[in-house]
Order: C-alpha cells, then structure tokens, then sequence
C-alpha cells in the first residue's frame, strides 16, 4: 500500500472492544496462562509482550509504521533520539572499534565521539560533508561503521547517500543515517544502501512539540543485536510516547508537505534580504549540494540557515528582535522556531570547533512551521531590519 495508508492503517491487533483508534496500553508487564507459556515466551518460542521495556502494542505499533515508511526490516524505538544514537552504536561496537563520521552532526553525537566513546577506547575521524571522497583515504582494519546525517544540524548541508551508499558496500561497513531533518516522508536512505536509519521523533515525527522520542530502523541482524543491548540496558520509549508518536504519523504527509512549502518560501525570501547572507535550503539552486537533494529528498524539509551579516553581535540583537517565532533550541514544531546556534546550542564549543563544524558567528537556524507563511516571513523580515 501507499506510504499514506500504511501511516493510518498499520495499527496493533483490536481488543475486545473492537476500538477504532489504538488504545493506550500502560501496562508495564503482561500476564500468562501458565508456567509453560512463560517458558516459551521467555526463550522466544513465543512471540508476544512480556515487559514493557521490550515490548509493549503501542511501541510496536509506532516501530512497524516506522520500519515500513523507511523500507526497513525491522526497528526498535527509545526514549529519545540521542538514547537511539548512543545504543545503537553501543551495541553494535567493541572496545578498539573505529568510527567515520561527518564533521557536520548533531552537539550530542559530537560529544558521544569526542568525550565519551574514548572511555571506551572506541575512536573516531571525520571527514568534510563535501568530501564523501576521503573517507576511503581513513578507513583502518578497526573501522566497523560510517556515520552521518543528511541534511545536517544546524549547517543544512546535503551529503551524497548513494556515494556512502557505495564506500561501505565496499568495505563491509555498517552505514548508520540519521534522517531526523528529511524524515521518512522526503528520504528513504536505505534505498542507498544504508543499513541502519534512526530518527530523534522529538522533531518532525511528533511535530507538535509534545514529547521526546526515538527510533532506530534497518537490517534485522542488526535491529536483534540493538534488541538485545536495549532490552538489557533500558533504553525503552514509553508506551504513553509511542501512542502519541504513532498518531503523529497518520499526519506526517500532510504536514511535511506544508512544512516543506512554507520553508521554501521562506529561503527564497532571505535570499532577497540584503542583512543575511549565505542562505543554506536544499531544495534553493544556489544550495552547493542542490543536484544532490534533488536526487535523494523528496522535498527540501523544513530547516532553514543563513548567515546574519554583522556576526555573533547580530545574531543576538536578530533573536531578541523577533516578535512570532518561538526562541527556542527545538526545531519541527508546528510554531516556527529561531535559534542562534553560536550562542546557545554550540555556545560552549570554541571558535575553532564551531567553524570546524561549519557554525559561523552569525549563523542563524530556522525551523519553519506552519503557521501562515507570509506572518513567518514578515517577522523575520522586521528583525532583519532592526539589526
Ligand atoms: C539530527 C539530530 N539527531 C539527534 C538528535 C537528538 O534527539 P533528542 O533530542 O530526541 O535526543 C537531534 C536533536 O536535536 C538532532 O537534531
């Protein structure tokens, strides 16, 4: 079926009460007919909800819609994306373990590499979001996995998937995608060849800003070692989370499309503004990886960047000056939101791991809504005057 249906129609078996909507189980565990039963349910002979930090209807509901948009086996969903990111690759790696990342990815994931995976002697390399080309040049006998995401945060810059794609076939890695600014609704990476694809459902998933989530999606050997690390560990979404995240993609289509609309309306109106500069939308021709958005995004998301003229001085004065959009470090809410990424999410990295990142002083990340888009446009418009 279409990817519209499956998004309303994939839903966990009916009760007794023959519900149309799928109920809220919060339960944390499930009872059994007898000891035989439970036997066979706790070797896995069985297959059906034991514990809710395993299994639980509206989790497995919310994770075979997900598996069955992104075109994935299987998948196992979090509490939150960076719960989703941490175990997976704490799964999946072994101590002396090497990582290939972009350069250009989210504050917390840049940590894991950076602060915490040392601990456990698990390495990493970057490489430029425009030079897919040199990961080759750093692949080492330890390298297990490549990791990256497209578009990225905040920079919304656009990395080549069928090239990732590509270099890991080759070399037997495991490419790891995070598609938390595409979506499943503009970007299937797996149609690439990436073997796993997690989302933070925090953002456009829900797309209300109401509750934190993530999802891991992909192979189903992999999926089954996720399983086991996170059924041991904890990691789970709750049930509550799940129904709410479920809901939220009926509504996905519609949303993303709109969101999609609105965005592009806006990038276009920033290039027209002689305060910012450097205007970064996927689906803009000046964008420097247009051709290759087009080639893999359905639409250009909802995430916009540019560069305030004037630096990190501007871009305080452009925030406080905005009077409808939120100011806020969330992005993919219904409200639009404006964040000055230099001085609040990435304020405590130095300036010379900012730029590394691509984060300039007056850089400036846009998360459009969907309000009316002429209200957006005419916010950012009086701010960009004031400064
Ligand atoms: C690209 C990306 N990945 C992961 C995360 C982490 O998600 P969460 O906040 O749900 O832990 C974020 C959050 O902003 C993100 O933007």
């Amino acid at each position: 079926m279409h990817f519209e249906t499956e998004a309303i129609r994939t839903q966990s078996e009916r009760t007794q009460f023959q519900e149309h909507s799928t109920p809220l189980f919060l339960t944390s565990s499930y009872v059994f007919e007898d000891a035989e039963e439970m036997r066979a349910s706790f070797s896995e002979e069985k297959e059906r909800n034991i514990y809710s930090r395993f299994t639980n209807p509206n989790t497995s509901e919310f994770v075979e819609k997900m598996a069955k948009m992104e075109g994935a086996q299987a998948g196992f969903a979090f509490a939150t994306g960076m719960s989703a990111v941490f175990s997976t690759l704490a799964a999946l790696l072994n101590s002396d373990d090497h990582i290939i990342s972009a350069r250009s990815i989210f504050g917390s994931t840049h940590s894991l590499f950076t602060k915490f995976f040392p601990k456990w002697n698990i390495s990493h390399d970057y490489f430029k979001v425009d030079e897919v080309d040199k990961i080759e040049s750093l692949i080492t006998p330890k390298t297990k996995i490549i990791f990256a995401e497209t578009p990225t945060n905040p920079g919304v810059d656009v990395l080549d998937l069928e090239r990732l794609g590509e270099i890991a076939k080759k070399h037997q890695l495991i490419l790891i995608i995070d598609n938390c600014f595409a979506t499943p609704w503009l970007q299937n990476p797996i149609k690439f060849g990436a073997d796993l694809v997690i989302h933070s459902a925090t953002k456009l998933i829900d797309g209300q800003g109401r509750v934190l989530g993530g999802v891991t999606v992909g192979n189903a050997e992999l999926i089954r070692e996720i399983y086991l690390f996170s059924r041991n560990t904890g990691p789970a979404l709750s049930p509550f989370n799940a129904w709410v995240l479920s809901k939220s993609l009926e509504t996905l289509p519609v949303r993303l499309d709109k969101h999609c609309d609105n965005a592009l309306k806006v990038a276009e109106f920033l290039e027209t503004e002689p305060n910012a500069e450097n205007i970064k939308y996927p689906f803009l021709k000046s964008h420097p990886q247009y051709k290759i958005a087009k080639k893999q995004m359905k639409k250009g998301g909802n995430v916009v960047s540019f560069e305030i003229k004037g630096g990190i001085e501007a871009g305080r004065k452009f925030i406080n000056a905005i009077k409808l959009c939120s100011r806020s470090a969330n992005l993919g809410d219904t409200r639009s939101i404006v964040t000055h990424p230099a001085s609040t999410t990435h304020g405590r990295l130095s300036e010379e791991d900012r730029l590394e990142a691509g984060i300039k002083p007056g850089l400036v990340r846009v998360s459009v809504g969907l309000e009316h888009v002429d209200d957006i446009i005419a916010d950012l418009q009086q701010a960009l005057k004031l400064i």
